[in-house]
């Protein structure tokens, strides 16, 4: 199964970069290929809201904005599962996420004749707030709404704190074992170079991420 991962903080070695990481793990783990994408390294702009309101997006469920969302508009036509992780701000995902959500909700919930690309397929929606958590249960359940309009299968929500960092990055590694392991695989296209792979890990153990 190719599992896209979406990533949305300018921290590299924040709790945000090491969720996506743990899910990173139990992909790889469940013998399926994880890529990951963060959003803060890419230039996406938010929806420009063209002539009355639709654009593309509605007649022809393309965005006409000339950025990186075209290429992560087809990674997630391509891939067969989604992890989306968002930091927390203002209990509410990164501004990074929603523009992302923005764009794709109008060229994907607007078809008609055929399903969203992402129509059914499992996505964990991961929430990584502050010490307090506060907004973090709020965030996921906008997460859910929009991956809701995506046709998107909700797999699990997972809100993750400072606090409760240590056991949810282990829920983390193995929902998305859970998940790989839960569906059969399309037939396999030839890894990316950014892909990888690694031998099970034999049980769930205590470490760190
Ligand atoms: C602008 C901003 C708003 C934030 N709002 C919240 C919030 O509403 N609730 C919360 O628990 N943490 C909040 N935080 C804290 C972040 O969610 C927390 O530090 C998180 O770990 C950030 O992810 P990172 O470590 O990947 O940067 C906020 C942080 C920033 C920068």
């Amino acid at each position: 199964m190719r599992v896209l991962i979406i990533t949305s903080s300018p921290n590299a070695a924040g709790l945000t970069a090491a969720c996506g990481e743990a899910a990173r793990h139990g992909i790889v783990d469940g013998h399926s290929s994880a890529r990951v994408v963060n959003l803060n390294g890419l230039n996406i702009a938010r929806c420009a809201v063209c002539e009355d309101g639709w654009g593309t997006c509605r007649s022809e469920h393309r965005c006409r904005i000339d950025d990186d969302f075209q290429s992560l508009h087809e990674s997630f036509r391509q891939a067969e599962a989604y992890v989306v992780v968002t930091p927390v701000y203002f209990g509410e995902p990164s501004e990074a996420l929603k523009a992302v959500f923005d764009r794709l909700r109008r060229c994907e919930a607007t078809r008609k004749d055929e399903p969203s690309a992402l129509a059914e397929k499992p996505v964990v929606a991961i929430a990584a707030a502050g010490g307090s958590g506060g907004g973090a249960v709020h965030c996921l359940a906008e997460m859910e709404r929009v991956l809701g309009k995506l046709g998107a299968d909700l797999f699990d929500a997972i809100p993750v704190t400072q606090r409760t960092r240590e056991y949810q990055l282990e829920t983390i590694h193995d929902a998305l074992v859970a998940l790989v392991s839960s569906r059969p695989s399309a037939p396999a296209a030839s890894p990316s170079p950014r892909e990888e792979r690694r031998p099970p890990r034999p049980t769930r153990g205590r470490r760190r991420h």
